[in-house]
C-alpha cells in the first residue's frame, strides 16, 4: 500500500482557490444567520478546517462520525453512526460538510437523521462529488469539484487510513 501508484488529480493551488470560492458563497448565503457547521468524520476534517478559516462570518462547529467503508475501496452500503452531535441543532441553520459523495447512501441517511432533530435549515457542502456512481438520488447544495469514477486519497481522504495527510488529491491507479 505504501507504494500504491497514484496520479495527481487536484493540486494544492486549485484546491485553495476552490475552497475560497465556496467560503465566499457560503459567507454571503449565511450572512447575519447563526450557522452550525457539522463535519462528517473522519474524511471532512481538513476541508472543513480550511473552509471555516476562509469564511468571513462566524460559525459554531460540531461533528458526527459515519462509516460506510470498512476497509478498502468498495462501500459496504451500510451506514453506521459511531459519534453523535454534542450540540442541539433544533431551529438552527445547519451546513453539513462531507469529503466526498459516492453512492449517496451516507448523506441520504445522515440528512434524514439530522432532519428528525428539526433544524431551521439544512444544506450540504461536499468537497468532491462522484456524480456517476450514485445508487440513490442525492444533490449537494455546494460542491468543490465533480469527478468521474476512481478512488481518491489526500486532503483528508484515505485508503485504509493512509494518505489523509497529503495536501493534494491523488487518484489511485489500478496496476
Ligand atoms: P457514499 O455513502 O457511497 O456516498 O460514500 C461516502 C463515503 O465513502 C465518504 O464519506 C468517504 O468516506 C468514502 N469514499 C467514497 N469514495 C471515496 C474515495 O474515492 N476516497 C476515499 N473515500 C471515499
Amino acid at each position: 500500500m505504501e507504494n500504491m501508484k497514484k496520479e495527481l488529480l487536484f493540486p494544492r493551488d486549485a484546491i485553495q482557490t476552490r475552497v475560497q470560492e465556496l467560503a465566499a458563497q457560503i459567507s454571503a448565503d449565511y450572512q447575519g444567520r447563526e450557522l452550525i457547521i457539522v463535519g462528517i468524520l473522519k474524511g471532512a476534517f481538513i476541508f472543513m478546517a480550511d473552509l471555516i478559516r476562509a469564511m468571513c462570518i462566524p460559525c459554531k462547529i460540531d461533528f458526527v462520525r459515519a462509516a460506510s467503508y470498512g476497509t478498502g475501496a468498495e462501500s459496504s452500503g451500510k451506514v453506521v453512526l459511531t459519534k453523535d452531535l454534542e450540540t442541539s441543532i433544533k431551529d438552527k441553520d445547519i451546513l453539513v460538510v462531507e469529503d466526498i459523495i459516492d453512492t449517496g447512501l451516507t448523506l441520504k441517511y445522515l440528512v434524514a437523521w439530522l432532519q428528525e432533530r428539526n433544524p431551521k435549515s439544512l444544506k450540504v457542502c461536499a468537497f468532491l462529488d462522484k456524480r456517476k456512481r450514485r445508487k440513490v438520488h442525492f444533490e449537494a447544495d455546494y460542491v468543490g469539484f465533480t469527478m468521474d469514477d476512481g478512488f481518491v486519497v489526500g486532503y483528508g481522504l484515505d485508503f485504509n487510513e493512509q494518505s489523509r495527510f497529503l495536501p493534494e488529491v491523488y487518484i489511485i491507479k489500478q496496476e
